[in-house]
């Protein structure tokens, strides 16, 4: 039932969209990038020469297909060059009002049984379709940070969201070599709406039981197996990040627990953001 995928647009080449892009290319599949300018495809483009680049220096890719993969990206700003892609991928920014205009011009453009996916974390995919005409060529294809390196997708339906488009994603997700899982639209979709609370409670009982960022992720490491403390992963991800998405999916659930704790926030505002900027919980200097 699935759909045999030939070429795929990617728009957006920032975090996500490059590594979404680069994956494309390494699975063989000719693949347009949209930008809003030219300079910022190029630089997406850079990014994923470079981590092929890296690949070929530690031996686990050949330098004449780490070219052809290369080779296999086109750039444009230009969102009519993804007419004739059976699949586009949505990268763009967390915002609800630039993903339906994108959304509805994909529509007008591209055939009527291309898969429109949106790589969005925290917006309703339902709302996003409701912007095209045929909202049940409409899927979520949630990628992991860094895309490339992290297996899961989460492959999203909404009610209106049929078969063969879903099975086209899932089966696209799988040919890039993640691991989908299949869920509806709802808040958070699987792994956020469990990951977000769990790391609001831990930062709250930093506070509560004074334990050190040190001692609770020693805690959690050496008490429940995680690969990685609550502490470390959310200097990981981004504390502005983090915030975000609690907050998204407090307005969503109105659930306490999905609340940024004040204290998130707080380091939020004093641009304490984690490794990005060298200091969160820990100091990376
Ligand atoms: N960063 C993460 O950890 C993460 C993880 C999963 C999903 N996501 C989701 O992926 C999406 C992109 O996030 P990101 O972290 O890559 O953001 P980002 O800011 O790194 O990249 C977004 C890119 O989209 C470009 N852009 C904006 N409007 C555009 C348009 N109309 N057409 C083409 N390009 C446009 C911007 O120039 C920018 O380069 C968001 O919906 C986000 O929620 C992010």
């Amino acid at each position: 039932m699935a759909k045999e995928i030939r070429k795929v647009g990617v728009i957006g080449l920032g975090t996500m969209g490059a590594g979404i892009a680069q994956l494309c290319v390494e699975a063989g599949v000719e693949t347009v990038g949209r930008e809003v300018s030219l300079d910022l495809a190029e630089q997406g483009r850079d990014r994923i020469a470079h981590f092929l680049t890296r690949k070929v220096e530690k031996g686990t890719l050949e330098q004449a297909d780490r070219d052809a993969a290369v080779a296999r990206l086109t750039l444009t700003t230009a969102v009519a060059d993804c007419a004739d892609c059976d699949l586009v991928i949505e990268a763009i920014v967390e915002e609800l009002e630039p993903k339906r205009e994108l959304f509805a011009e994909l529509d007008r453009i591209t055939a009527e049984d291309a898969v429109l996916a949106t790589n969005t974390s925290a917006l309703s995919v339902t709302e996003i379709a409701a912007a095209t005409t045929r909202p049940e060529r409409v899927v979520g294809m949630h990628f992991f940070n860094p895309a490339p390196l992290l297996p899961l997708v989460e492959v999203i339906r909404t009610e209106l969201t049929a078969d063969p488009a879903y099975e086209t994603a899932y089966a696209f997700g799988a040919r890039l070599g993640k691991t989908p899982i299949r869920c509806n639209d709802t808040p958070g979709f699987v792994v956020n709406r469990v990951l977000i609370p769990l790391l609001n409670d831990c930062v709250r009982v930093l506070d509560e039981a004074r334990v050190t960022p040190e001692d609770l992720d020693t805690g959690m490491k050496n008490g429940t197996g995680w690969p990685m403390g609550p502490c470390e992963l959310i200097d990981l991800v981004g504390i502005d990040i983090h915030v975000h998405a609690s907050e998204a999916l407090y307005e969503a659930l109105r659930e306490p627990r999905m609340a940024a704790p004040p204290r998130l926030v707080r380091m939020a505002q004093a641009g304490l953001l984690g490794r990005k900027t060298k200091r969160g919980f820990y100091s990376y200097e």
